[in-house]
């Protein structure tokens, strides 16, 4: 398969990530079918999109009409073998659980074209363990955006055991072709690249908090100083949401069985009080104040 030959993209799950690559994909000029698992769901989706794009239109960064048409370009399909009727390109968008993802693709496999490619969207499973589940593997890939999704450009392309160098490079192509910057990675591996960096800024910043070196707000007035990030790794959790950075490392820690992987007592304190970040007003930092003010342990 060419590039050109991708006409319609389907997303599968209209969540925080699905629905955005929906929009992103249509905005450069694709036809997409959205899936989820109700119409309710689809449309909470769209509305989301739809606020995104009116502020562009209230700033003069795009013309209300792009946005229409854009939208237009989004068909809410909740039953998935009318939607993956005519699908080139699938992007599996659905709840982080494996058993889900491999039953998803393997109904995919079923119903899309032969040609189509079917990539997924997890920040933790790996294609390999879902890419079985079809007779398509050369044709599977993991395509891992970032957080919002039409606001990050970055999005890692990374190939299983049984992906085709072709199908990576193709991904790679539709990424550049939807506004977004493909990497490559040519080995999988757990955390993928931007995960795994961020986790091992975010290991020795919680080292160093736990030495008694500096407080967390120092730490992360050093980092948004001193390398320039635009947020230290304490304000950054609070942002993700202090729970999902929890799970995470339980998660990792459950595979690995390391003591360093388990989460940082600092972080455990907060989520057990249920102070998960700016989406509870408290987390590292209490945001009831401006600007934030740290929190104590
Ligand atoms: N949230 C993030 O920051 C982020 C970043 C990168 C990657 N991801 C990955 O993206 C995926 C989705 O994450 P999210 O944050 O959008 O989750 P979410 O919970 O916001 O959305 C998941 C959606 O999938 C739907 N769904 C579940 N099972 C389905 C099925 N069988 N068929 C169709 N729809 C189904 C749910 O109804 C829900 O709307 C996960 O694999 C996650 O690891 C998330």
């Amino acid at each position: 398969m060419k590039i050109d030959d991708i006409k319609r993209i389907l997303v599968v799950g209209a969540g925080q990530m699905g629905a955005q690559i929906a929009m992103q994909s249509a905005l450069h000029g694709y036809a997409v079918t959205l899936n989820d698992l109700s119409m309710d769901i689809l449309e909470k989706g769209m509305k989301g999109n739809r606020v995104q794009l009116e502020k562009r239109v209230a700033k003069g960064q795009m013309a209300q009409a792009q946005m229409d048409a854009a939208i237009g370009r989004i068909r809410l399909e909740p039953d998935l073998e009318k939607a993956a009727r005519d699908a080139d390109f699938v992007v599996e968008a659905i709840v982080e659980r494996l058993e889900p993802k491999r039953e998803l693709f393997s109904r995919l496999d079923s119903i899309c074209p032969p040609h189509a490619i079917l990539v997924s969207n997890s920040s933790t499973l790996m294609i390999s363990q879902i890419a079985p589940a079809t007779k398509r593997p050369a044709q599977c890939a993991n395509m891992h955006w970032f957080y919002p999704p039409l606001v990050m450009r970055l999005v890692e392309v990374v190939k299983g055991k049984d992906t085709s160098e072709e199908t990576a490079q193709l991904v790679a192509e539709l990424t550049l072709k939807i506004g977004r910057e493909p990497v490559i990675l040519r080995k999988e591996l757990p955390g993928f690249l931007v995960n795994r960096i961020l986790r091992a800024l975010g290991r020795e910043a919680y080292y160093l908090l736990e030495q008694g070196v500096a407080s967390f707000a120092d730490i992360d007035k050093a980092v948004e100083l001193g390398l320039n990030h635009p947020m230290g790794p304490f304000k950054l959790a609070d942002f993700s949401g202090l729970d999902i950075g929890y799970n995470a490392r339980l998660e990792t820690y459950e595979i690995t069985k390391d003591p360093s992987d388990l989460p940082p007592k600092a972080l455990e304190a907060r989520v057990k009080r249920g102070d998960l970040g700016r989406k509870t007003g408290r987390g590292f930092y209490d945001y009831s104040a401006t600007p934030p003010t740290p929190t104590p342990d």
